[in-house]
């Protein structure tokens, strides 16, 4: 990588001051650069554990652009390994998932076992009559594999922090979604795969920090489901509700090592008004055990945005976990997975696919609002003027503060760019840094500045 590149990543996004030009969207040097410095040193997620619960079950997925396989060892252990045959770099494993005693290679048939070991290799005598050894030529396996309440994570790097420790203050705010209820959560259904053309970063931006855009982008949405909600019925014909953001009795953004979320707090369990009455009485009758398990702030949160960085999302309530994976500069594939509590009846489980669906599935009549925007900004910047031109990311500049009230970590007021800051901060730090002890001084110096 050029120095140029390097130097320019320190001119492009300066989050002190609230400023990102977004060339950091369409340069392919940088596209290059992250695929190797972020793709290739964070925890991505790959799986949840409930979709390989035997051995030999497997599910394929990626890290960045690579292929990798996610599998179940004959001892219960979970292995990934990259998707490419040693030989001529065919992948060895082509169902989205499924069950296996070896992954066999189409195009010359090498044959490799779920350890990874390469273990058959057709005419071997013949074609390797100066031997083979076939130790040197097992799957390449993915250097660290860790899981946390039933999510696994792989990680390139070596050196890395541990999960739990690059998680920091966002395992606080996902636990509201995979601890609610003994027995923990599970995966529903296949995962709903589409392209859509705009750089990874806003998608991931805007689950990170982005509750300001709902007023505007979805307010046709919004003013629709509004008519549907029983609260402003009991108001009567010409009335709406009041919005949240003027009824709440507070609302809160965290953003803290290249995480982020937000969230209104609300004064009862009350879930979105576009699931299933099913979901919303599914939440009324958990909420005693919510509430014991997780505390008040996150047993009633039945809303809000999320991004563990780099490309993991969510939403509370809405059952929606999602992975960003990039497709190049210009696109990303998105991978949504309905997550619902393993304790949840068949039927309510059911109706959470429903409403995941119909609200943020690829033709979701939420999501459609969002891609549209991103697809259009991409657009936008094909122009070079309109590429260099610095974009503002002041909202709530100067206003982080920690809370007294054990709500962990850096944050601000819902409409802020607190973690969108924070998120391009840890972009720039792992693209800049030779490793991840610098990574870590420079999010700690940044952060202690912050809230100082
Ligand atoms: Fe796999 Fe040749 S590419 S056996
Ligand atoms: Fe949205």
């Amino acid at each position: 990588m050029s120095n140029s590149t390097l130097r320019d990543i320190e001119a492009l996004v300066d989050a002190q001051n609230g400023r990102v030009t977004p060339s950091i969207y369409t340069d392919p040097e940088i596209y290059e650069l992250e695929l190797e410095r972020i793709f290739g040193r964070c925890w991505l997620f790959l799986a949840h554990e409930s979709q390989i619960p035997k051995a030999g079950d497997f599910f394929n997925t990626y890290m960045g652009e690579d292929p990798i396989v996610v599998v179940r060892q004959k001892d219960g252990s979970i292995k990934a390994f990259l998707n490419q045959c040693r030989h001529r770099s065919m992948r060895v494993s082509f169902a989205d998932s499924g069950n296996t005693r070896a992954f066999t290679c189409p195009y010359h048939g090498w044959s490799y076992g779920v350890d990874g070991a390469l273990v058959e290799v057709p005419l071997e005598s013949r074609a390797y009559p100066q031997g083979l050894c076939k130790e040197k030529w097992g799957l390449q396996e993915v250097t660290r594999i860790e899981t946390y309440k039933g999510l696994i994570f792989g990680n390139w790097d070596a050196s890395a922090p541990g999960l739990r420790e690059y998680m920091g203050d966002i395992a606080w705010y996902l636990d509201g979604v995979l601890d609610r209820r003994e027995g923990g959560t599970e995966i529903i259904g296949g995962p709903h795969k589409w392209v859509i053309d705009c750089n990874w970063k806003f998608p991931a931006e805007q689950f990170a920090s982005d509750q300001y855009h709902a007023l505007f982008s979805h307010a046709s949405a919004v003013q629709v489901l509004g008519a549907k909600n029983e609260a402003d019925k009991a108001l009567g014909a010409g009335q709406t509700a009041r919005p949240v953001w003027e009824t709440a009795k507070d609302a809160v953004q965290f953003g803290q090592d290249g995480h982020g979320c937000g969230f209104f707090f609300t004064e009862k369990p009350d879930a979105n008004v576009w699931v299933d009455g099913e979901v919303s009485q599914y939440f009324r009758d958990t909420y005693p055990e919510a509430l014991a398990r997780l505390g008040e702030v996150r047993a009633l949160r039945l809303a809000g945005h999320n991004n563990m960085f780099p490309t993991l999302s969510w939403l509370n309530g809405t059952a929606t976990l999602r992975v960003w994976h990039p497709r190049g500069p210009n696109q990303v594939e998105v991978w949504a997975f309905c997550i619902a509590d393993k304790a949840a009846p068949d039927d309510v489980k059911a109706a959470f696919e429903r409403s995941a669906t119909r609200a943020f599935g690829p033709a979701g009549f939420l999501e459609q609002d969002d891609s549209e925007n991103w697809v259009e900004v991409q657009k936008v910047l094909r122009g070079k003027r309109a590429r260099n031109s610095k974009l503002c990311l002041e909202m709530g500049l100067g206003r982080e503060r920690l809370r007294e009230d054990g709500i962990p970590g850096v944050t601000n007021y819902i409409f802020s760019e607190t973690a969108a800051r924070g998120m391009y901060r840890r972009w720039a730090d792992l693209l800049l840094s030779a490793n991840w002890e610098e990574v870590q001084e420079r999010t700690r110096q940044y952060t202690e500045e912050l809230v100082k």
